[in-house]
């Protein structure tokens, strides 16, 4: 062998072990399960949708990250791989990457997967306005005109602006349920962007949408009784008012009658105070009926669940993050 074909055979080597570390960096995110099952009725949504453009940089639980990515652009009707937007000719071109502080995914819904796509930040150039390089998730609509093929070139570009726009709406009214903040924004750097995200010549960004927690639902302050707080119904029977810190979550809930949560965990600490009714939890195999005053601590990991009875239970939950 000469000296140059050991060069060029080192240099291949050392290209394919950087090119390999570089895809292992990032390992993909397998979503937790979407809840499909809550949010608040639709009419009071309407009612909230609205833009923000103010974040703080709290990160989103996972389960909400989750509901939020399938609440977008999930599949509603496995049987025909139909979502819970429509697209012309259910081409389905639009796709739907996710922009964190780790890195660039795609949103695989079929998996329910974030595929990992850059081992790099690149909130920055996810759109033009401060807020968008802090705020915890930017997601990215990207057209593959590819998947368009009988349609004229104004055709793929008019339609798939109006695709973008279901998924647009989908996230504000998300949003909207879950107290969160978001924009859905056109001001990008287009061409940077594609750069970075090495995207093909048919391959369009069209919108950006920026989520997060708003600033000023973080807490800093008083309530003067939980009796008198302003609950509103986020699961059907079961009302809250939740502050969300850097660290920690307070909810103030009312639970009504007959409802049941039969069991799940979590990767953090939760605990919190009966003020009213009457509650059976479970924290592994301990089983207990708590009334007003009586306290609940369930550390991470424990499966644990409650059930009321025929009168509502009112409780104050404490949760970290
Ligand atoms: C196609 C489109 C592009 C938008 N682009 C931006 C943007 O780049 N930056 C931004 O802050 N808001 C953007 N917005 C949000 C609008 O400014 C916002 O919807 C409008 O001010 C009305 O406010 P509302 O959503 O609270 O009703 C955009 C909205 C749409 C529909």
């Amino acid at each position: 062998m000469t000296k140059n074909q050991l060069f060029f055979i080192s240099l291949f080597l050392v290209m394919f072990m950087v090119g390999a570390a570089w895809a292992d960096d990032l390992q993909p995110i397998q979503l937790l399960s979407p809840q499909i099952d809550g949010g608040k009725p639709l009419m009071q949504v309407l009612q909230k949708r609205s833009t923000s453009r103010e974040f703080s940089s709290d990160q989103l639980p996972d389960q909400v990250l989750s509901n939020l990515l399938w609440a977008a652009y999930g599949i509603n009707r496995p049987e025909s791989g139909k979502r819970t937007v429509p697209s012309a000719s259910n081409c389905q071109e639009i796709d739907l990457y996710v922009s964190m502080a780790s890195g660039l995914y795609l949103y695989d819904t079929k998996a329910n997967r974030l595929e990992p796509i850059l081992n790099e930040d690149i909130r920055s150039l996810a759109g033009k306005q401060p807020f968008v390089k802090t705020a915890p998730v930017n997601l990215i609509m990207v057209a593959d005109y590819s998947r368009m093929g009988k349609y004229s070139t104004e055709k793929k570009e008019a339609y798939s602006n109006a695709d973008a726009g279901f998924i647009g709406q989908n996230v504000y009214l998300f949003c909207a349920s879950e107290g969160l903040a978001t924009v859905f924004r056109a001001s990008i750097d287009q061409l940077a962007l594609a750069k970075a995200m090495k995207l093909r010549e048919d391959q369009k960004i069209l919108y950006s949408q920026t989520v997060g927690y708003g600033i000023k639902g973080r807490v800093m302050g008083f309530q003067k009784s939980v009796n008198h707080m302003d609950l509103q119904e986020f699961r059907p029977g079961i009302k809250s008012m939740a502050e969300f810190g850097e660290k920690l979550v307070m909810a103030c809930m009312e639970i009504g009658p007959e409802k049941e949560d039969t069991g799940h965990q979590h990767p953090f600490d939760q605990c919190g105070i009966v003020l009213e009714g009457k509650i059976e939890m479970f924290i592994g195999d301990v089983r207990c009926i708590l009334e007003a005053m009586d306290t609940y601590f369930i550390p991470s990991g424990m499966i644990h669940g409650w059930k009321t009875f025929d009168v509502p239970a009112r409780i104050l939950d404490v949760s970290a993050k």
